[in-house]
Formats: C-alpha cells, sequence, structure tokens
C-alpha cells in the first residue's frame, strides 16, 4: 500500500486526510498524548483495516475521537451528571470517558462491549482533522501492537508506512502516555488507565475516584479486565526491562549495570538525571515525571535501536503523571521491580 506522507500540516492536506478517512481509508494522526490511527468510527469496513494494520487482537475496543464535546450525546446515549461536569472542566484534553454506547456505533469499535470510549484530544491539528473528517474518528495509538506508543512522527512512519493511507506528521507529543481512561458507567468514576488527568483531578470535580485494581498488578489469563487491552503485554521493548525504585535506587544502578556489562550485554539506563553508570546508552528525563512521560516511550525505541539488551529505569514517585508512567513501565517490565532503600 503507498502511504501519503503529509509533512506540511496546511488545510488542503489535511481536507485530503479527510477525504481518506470517509472514503473507507485509514490515517495516522498527531495527539497531545501519541499519535492515534484513525478510521472512521460509523464504518465496520474501515475500522476493520485498524485491526489489520496494527496486528491488534480484535477483542480489544478502539477510543472514539470527536472534535467537540458537544458532540459526545452523538456517540453515548448516556452522559451522566459526573460525566458532564469532567467533561467542562478536562475537554478537550488527555482524556477518555468510558460511557453507554449509541446503537449506530458498530460492534467491531467496541469489540462488542455495551459501552464505547469516547475522547476529544486537544491537539488543534487532531480537532481540525478530525473537523474535517466529519465523522467520529476510530482510534488506537499508531503503533504495531505489542510495539510502544508512537509520540513522534519518526515512530508512525517506521511502523507504518506501506500499512495505511497517510501519516499526517506533528511534532512530539506533549504528554507522552495515553489517555486517562475513566469509566462513568458506574456509580463512582473509575480510573482504568492512569493518565495526563489524575485521580485527584477527577476526585477535585466529582467529589469521588475510584482506581481500577488492574492498574498496577498484573493480569492473570483467566481474568476479564474492564478494560481490555490490560490483559496484553504492552509496550514492549525488545531489551529485558527492570524498573529501580527506592531512596537507594541511584547507587544500586551502577552495580546493576556493572552485572549486565560483566555477563556479556548490552545496557541501557533512563535516569531522572545524568549520571555516569557506566551503560552503554544512558538516557535522562530532566528530574520530573512530567518529563519521564514525555520522553519514556522514545526512550523504550532508542534502546532498541541501539540493540540495548537490559534497561533499568530509575522511578520515583506517583506524583501527577506519575501512576501513568509507573503502569506503562511496570508493564514494560513485566512486572519486574526492585526496591532499594538506603
Ligand atoms: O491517548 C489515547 O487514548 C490514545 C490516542 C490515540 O487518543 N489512544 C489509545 O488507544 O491509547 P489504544 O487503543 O491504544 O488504547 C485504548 C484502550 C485499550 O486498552 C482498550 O481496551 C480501552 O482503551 N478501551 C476502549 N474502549 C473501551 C471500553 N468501551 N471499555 C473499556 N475499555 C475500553
Ligand atoms: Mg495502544
Amino acid at each position: 500500500m503507498q502511504t501519503l506522507i503529509i509533512k506540511d500540516i496546511t488545510e488542503p492536506a489535511l481536507k485530503r486526510a479527510g477525504e481518506i478517512i470517509r472514503g473507507g481509508g485509514i490515517v495516522a494522526f498527531p495527539t497531545e498524548t501519541v499519535y492515534g490511527l484513525g478510521a472512521s468510527a460509523l464504518s465496520e469496513e474501515a475500522v476493520r483495516k485498524i485491526y489489520v494494520a496494527k496486528g491488534r487482537p480484535s477483542d480489544n475496543p478502539l477510543i472514539v475521537h470527536l472534535a467537540d464535546a458537544g458532540d459526545v450525546d452523538k456517540v453515548a446515549r448516556e452522559v451522566p451528571c459526573a460525566a458532564k461536569k469532567l467533561l467542562e472542566k478536562f475537554a478537550p484534553g488527555p482524556m477518555t470517558l468510558i460511557l453507554k454506547k449509541q446503537p449506530h456505533i458498530p460492534d467491531v469499535v467496541t469489540a462488542g462491549l455495551d459501552t464505547v470510549g469516547v475522547r476529544i484530544p486537544s491537539d488543534e491539528t487532531a480537532r481540525e482533522f478530525i473537523r474535517l473528517s466529519g465523522v467520529p474518528v476510530a482510534a488506537p495509538s499508531a503503533n504495531l501492537s505489542g510495539k510502544p506508543s508512537p509520540t513522534r512522527a519518526e515512530h508512525v512512519i517506521h511502523d507504518m508506512t506501506g500499512r495505511v493511507d497517510a501519516i499526517i506528521c506533528g511534532g512530539s507529543s506533549e504528554v507522552g502516555v495515553e489517555s486517562t481512561i475513566i469509566d462513568m458507567t458506574g456509580d463512582v468514576p473509575t480510573v482504568l488507565r492512569p493518565g495526563g488527568i489524575t485521580p485527584e483531578d477527577i476526585a477535585a470535580v466529582c467529589g469521588e475516584c475510584r482506581i481500577d485494581e488492574h492498574v498496577l498488578k498484573a493480569v492473570s489469563v483467566a481474568e476479564q479486565p474492564k478494560c481490555p487491552g490490560m490483559k496484553y503485554k504492552h509496550y514492549a521493548p525488545e531489551a529485558d526491562v527492570t524498573v529501580v525504585e527506592g531512596s537507594g535506587a541511584r547507587g544500586r544502578l551502577c552495580e546493576l549495570v556493572r552485572e549486565s556489562r560483566d555477563s556479556g550485554r548490552r545496557v541501557g539506563v533512563l535516569t531522572y538525571e545524568k549520571g555516569d553508570f557506566g551503560a552503554d546508552l544512558e538516557l535522562t528525563a530532566d528530574g520530573a515525571n512530567t518529563e519521564l512521560a514525555s520522553v519514556l516511550f522514545d526512550a523504550l525505541r532508542s534502546f532498541d535501536r541501539e540493540k540495548i539488551e537490559v534497561v533499568f529505569v530509575e522511578f520515583k514517585n506517583d506524583d501527577g503523571v506519575g501512576l501513568a508512567v509507573k503502569n506503562r513501565l511496570y508493564k514494560a517490565a513485566g512486572n519486574k521491580v526492585i526496591f532499594v532503600e538506603d
């Protein structure tokens, strides 16, 4: 398949991308969280192409993207009061609400569930593209299934060239981790996947907020988590990743790096601040969780590119977007975590 690479984001170029969507094609586009791979949410045939392009299991539902919060009732049949409040406060932004779906949303979008994930991205290019498409846009992250989500156009070009009709190349995704998914179908808003909007943010608006038990623990094969994506090994780089936490983490890193190098393997580290750990590739996140979130997926891809075999990532705390970073890191590490206290 010929892939149209759109580097100049002009009105005619976005119109062309919108036409591709209306014609049943698939288009990758930038958002503030990660890049998405979109198709018309009203076309079963178009949505099927997404699953094929990504190699995604068909029991994992897609999020429906809208240009305006005013359109939510076109895809959801019930919008509870708490959901309206969250939309007022955080839309457009890095938030997905799980709501009861309208009957005309095809089963292939929701993997047969009676609910639909709805998100209004804040990225201007994303919203203009959706607006010009003239339909709700179903979109997962634009990576090959199992690979780290793409936060730069080059990641999408790497994974999707030849597999999709067009790629809209924007800048780096600002947040860097996928949207906060909040189940709004129960009594209390429940975070199914943490992201840029934190449980504290949600509780401040709704009075209460729960965190689903699967956010940090591994899901066993027999379990059916509320968010089907939770059961897949996600964000998996080729390297063997270990998370190192606690006040003694930095000190221990040097030893861990040395042990792995002594066994002849190529080692990488990702830490909050620059240090000299003796690794083959050392990446830093400039001190804060927001920065760690925005560089995380790019770092995991860099380790792959440099053929790094063992990676140690320093993690400090759940502050702000920290819970989301921890959730992605634990998955990338297959829940391999070392705690070191001084
Ligand atoms: O930030 C994001 O959310 C990005 C950008 C492109 O918007 N999208 C994204 O999509 O991360 P994806 O497909 O990679 O992850 C969507 C997650 C999956 O884990 C899926 O199981 C869950 O959302 N999901 C979708 N619809 C759902 C539903 N009705 N109920 C529960 N979970 C749902
Ligand atoms: Mg994804």
